[in-house]
């Protein structure tokens, strides 16, 4: 695939450089061209930088990796609010979260809704939130892969993302349409709150396991 990446930070290039590993091209931009062209120079020579108002024809799935507050402005430097993502399988990562406390920032719905609303007809996936950059590629027992838990509402988009997730390594669990999207937010401030209180959060969810509970529920049933 042609990966587009809005973004020139650390998840951009995290990211970015897994993808390049597993074959794919990257076209990064973001509002200072220095700051792209520095990220394809981390990527490697899989990755360009582009103008960010060529970005959206030259991709097949943009994903998202600007800082929450920067999220409207970076989609209006692709055209977003001109209809340019429609049809487009469009990966949001941000997180509307303080890092340092966990606590949410204010938002109307959720980032991913934002990024739908700024960016008419985009097929918009909540997705790669949760887990640090630094977590990518995965490499190690697939059963103890990361789940990554995603949410949309268009099949292909949410296909295009499982993809990509399989080629860091990762698992998918599509948990839902888009409406549930400020839930996958909220857990990525559960965790920096119990990161907060000293805890590995990790540690701090219930280990189930989906085929006890299923063979559980059959027996008292
Ligand atoms: N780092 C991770 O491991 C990780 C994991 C999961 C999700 N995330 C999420 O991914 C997003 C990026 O995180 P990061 O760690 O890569 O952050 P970062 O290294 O600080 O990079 C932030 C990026 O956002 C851009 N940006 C900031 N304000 C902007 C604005 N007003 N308009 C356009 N672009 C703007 C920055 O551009 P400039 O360089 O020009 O400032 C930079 O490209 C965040 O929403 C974060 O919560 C990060």
């Amino acid at each position: 695939m042609n990966v587009g990446i809005l973004g020139t930070g650390k998840l951009a290039v995290t990211l970015g450089r897994a993808w390049a590993a597993a074959g794919h091209s990257l076209s990064v931009a973001g509002r200072n061209p220095l700051h792209a062209g520095g990220a394809v120079q981390q990527i490697g020579p899989a990755a360009e930088a582009v103008d960010p108002a060529d970005l959206a024809t030259r991709v097949d799935v943009l994903v998202i990796a600007v800082a929450w507050e920067g999220l409207e402005a970076a989609l209006s430097l692709v055209g977003g609010p001109q209809g340019a993502l429609a049809g487009k399988t469009v990966i949001d990562c941000t997180n509307p979260v303080d890092y340092t406390t966990g606590a949410l920032k204010p938002v109307s719905g959720s980032a991913a809704a934002l990024v739908a609303h700024t960016a008419p007809g985009a097929h918009v996936v909540k997705a790669l939130h949760l887990f640090a950059g630094a977590s990518w590629p995965y490499v190690g027992p697939q059963e103890l892969a990361p789940v990554v838990a995603i949410c949309g509402d268009e099949p292909g988009a949410l296909d295009r993302a499982a993809a990509l997730i399989q080629d860091l390594g990762g698992q998918t669990a599509v948990v839902g349409g888009l409406s549930g999207a400020r839930q996958l937010e909220e857990a990525a401030g559960f965790v920096m709150r119990v990161v907060a209180a000293g805890y590995n959060p990790r540690l701090a969810v219930p280990d189930v396991d989906p085929a006890l509970l299923r063979a559980a529920e059959t027996t008292t049933g």
